[in-house]
């Protein structure tokens, strides 16, 4: 039984896509039914349309690949206007992810996703790595994590859960969990990409245009089990999406063994477009060959008792 019940809402399964790995989940349609996913997570919305930061901004590294997007996308009136819509027509659930680069904006963006008919969640961004100022990574410190969530929560209504996205970039993630969960975050969202770099062998120049950029996939499974782990330790009340690095079933139950109450798919679709659903069948069976009866039984296995 893969029944997840996560912050109040009711999933058939706990398995997403993770945020910025498939836009507005269209181009998933091509490869499987987006509404038998748990939920479909939408990349990072902004105020304005966006063209991101400078050419390359993708480098592919032996553990993972390396990003500098920066938040490229269409603002929030195209988004609201033509992407929401697609995925609220087919009966997917949108958990809509909004950036700001001020608390001002944090709390304008929630106010338009929250009126629009059909979004599931709300996830808040506090932690892209690619900011041109990288004070405005909101998550690095537990006060100005919690200033944003703060700001948002009384424009967030009674029944939609607000999801706070960290980074583990810090020297306590557990401290900022904390300050976002006292702030009125209903879970948070953990792992984002781990700050990083590359530089070409021949010029000895950085890769990226953007010089740094956010890891992602294999290398940072561990890192992220770590942080569901010490989170769950911690607050083991607070619901935890885990995400990172994430290719099979099997991963996926390493993660809500941990403690996640769910879990999100995102380098791998990539390479594999269908690896979400690939991975709630997995975990089906990976939870038979357990002898487990639900997802559910399976949370916090790893913490004893
Ligand atoms: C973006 C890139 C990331 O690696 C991330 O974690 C969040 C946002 C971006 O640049 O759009």
């Amino acid at each position: 039984d893969l029944t997840t019940e996560l912050a109040g809402v009711r999933l058939p399964n706990p398995v997403m896509t993770a945020s910025g790995c498939a836009a507005a989940g269209q181009e998933l349609g091509q490869f499987f039914d987006v509404t038998e996913l748990g939920a479909i997570v939408t990349k990072s919305i902004m105020r304005f349309p966006r063209s991101g930061r400078p050419t390359p901004r993708m480098v592919e590294t032996p553990s993972g690949m390396l990003n500098s997007i920066g938040l490229q996308g269409p603002g929030i009136d195209s988004f609201l206007a033509r992407d929401l819509p697609w995925l609220v027509q087919r009966g997917a659930r949108p958990f809509v992810s909004i950036a700001g680069s001020t608390v001002d904006e944090f709390v304008e963006l929630t106010r338009r996703v929250v009126n629009s008919p059909g979004v599931s969640a709300l996830e808040v961004n506090i932690s892209c790595p690619n900011v041109e100022n990288r004070g405005l990574v909101f998550a690095c410190d537990p006060m100005q994590a919690a200033r944003v969530i703060e700001a948002v929560r009384p424009h967030v209504p009674e029944g939609l859960p607000m999801f706070a996205k960290l980074t583990p970039d810090v020297t306590s993630i557990v401290d900022v969990a904390r300050a976002v969960a006292d702030a009125g975050a209903d879970g948070a969202t953990m792992i984002n990409t781990l700050l990083g770099m590359a530089i070409d062998p021949d010029t000895l120049r950085p890769i990226l245009g953007g010089v740094t950029g956010g890891l992602s996939g294999p290398a940072i499974r561990p890192v992220a089990v770590r942080a569901v782990y010490q989170v769950h330790a911690a607050l083991p009340e607070f619901p935890v999406i885990g995400v990172g690095g994430i290719r099979t079933g099997a991963d996926a139950l390493e993660f809500v063994a941990a403690g996640a109450t769910a879990v999100q798919v995102g380098t791998v679709i990539f390479n594999d477009p269908s690896a979400p659903m690939r991975v709630v069948r997995e975990l089906d069976s990976e939870l038979d060959r357990l002898g487990i009866a639900s997802v559910e039984k399976a949370r916090g296995c790893a913490h004893g008792g």
